[in-house]
């Protein structure tokens, strides 16, 4: 008789334990971790849901929680006829999801030269590798200074990264660091807030370092993250280019990394 094949890369089924639904567009839940699931914070996997063919259903999805935590933790889109997504919205506790065995990515510390600053800009679900970059003990070790900015259309989109950043400080692995070295910048484009415009407007007018009361982008001393849509990723890396920063990799570090985030 056959043996039947196994595919030792096949996703782990995965319990879910807790999601957030922070608007109509935008969701956050967490995973059981499988022991052997080794990533590096910024990094990013696949995850989905078994489809009614038995072929599964997958996208890639950043990894929100930080390499050290137990759990697994992601910050989702909600398309409405999203393959994954529209039905993704709906799991519950108790749930399964799959997650794929091989985390990668480039919006890792590992792919950066050293240096004094740290930028993260994201849009919408481009948060999410950030959320667990800020987790980080190693960020703060590597930097003097950790700035991660977040874009939304609208003030309630913030939530998911506002509620992160304002519980750093309490945290009582990295909350002394935190509280010395990083520094929140959250605008909305379509609704009123205290701050406004799209993060490639603030850079290039210099309203973000002004109100931050830091110098423009230096590539002596900054380094650069970039994660949101395919046109935020490409504006952003313009602007950033300009200010003399050098796309990097993990096969060879440099000035800058971008990662486009989820979107179908
Ligand atoms: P805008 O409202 O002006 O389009 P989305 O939800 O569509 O992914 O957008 C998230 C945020 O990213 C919005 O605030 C949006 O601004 C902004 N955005 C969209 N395209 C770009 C771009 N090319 N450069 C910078 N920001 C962008």
């Amino acid at each position: 008789m056959e043996k039947p094949k196994i595919n030792p890369n096949a996703p782990t089924l995965e319990k879910v334990l807790s999601v957030k639904h922070y608007t109509d567009r935008l969701f956050a839940f967490r995973t059981t971790r499988p022991p052997s699931f080794r990533f590096r914070s910024g990094e990013f996997v696949m995850i989905g849901l078994p489809g009614d063919n038995g072929k599964p259903i997958l996208r890639a999805y950043s990894v929100a929680s930080p390499a050290w935590d137990e759990e697994l933790e992601f910050f989702s889109i909600k398309v409405e006829n999203g393959p994954l997504t529209s039905r993704l919205q709906k799991i519950q506790p108790g749930d399964e999801i799959l997650l794929g065995k091989k985390p990668t990515g480039t919006l890792v510390l590992d792919a950066l030269l050293p240096g004094k600053r740290l930028y993260m800009f994201s849009t919408g679900t481009g948060f999410a590798p950030f959320a667990s970059l800020v987790r980080d003990p190693e960020t703060y070790e590597k930097f003097e200074e950790v700035i991660v900015t977040h874009t939304c259309r609208e003030v309630a989109e913030l939530n998911y990264s506002r509620d992160l950043i304002a519980s750093l400080p309490d945290d009582p692995l990295i909350g002394e660091f935190v509280r010395e070295k990083i520094k929140y910048f959250a605008s909305t484009t379509r609704e009123q807030s205290d701050n406004m415009g799209r993060i490639t407007d603030l850079i290039e007018t210099g309203a973000l370092f002004e109100h931050l009361g830091l110098p423009p982008l230096n590539p002596d001393t900054d380094r650069v993250m970039i994660c949101g849509s395919m046109e935020m990723i490409n504006d952003t890396k313009a602007l950033t280019e300009k200010a003399g920063l050098t796309e990097g990799s993990n096969a060879k570090p440099d000035t800058f990394v971008v990662e486009k985030a989820f979107v179908g």
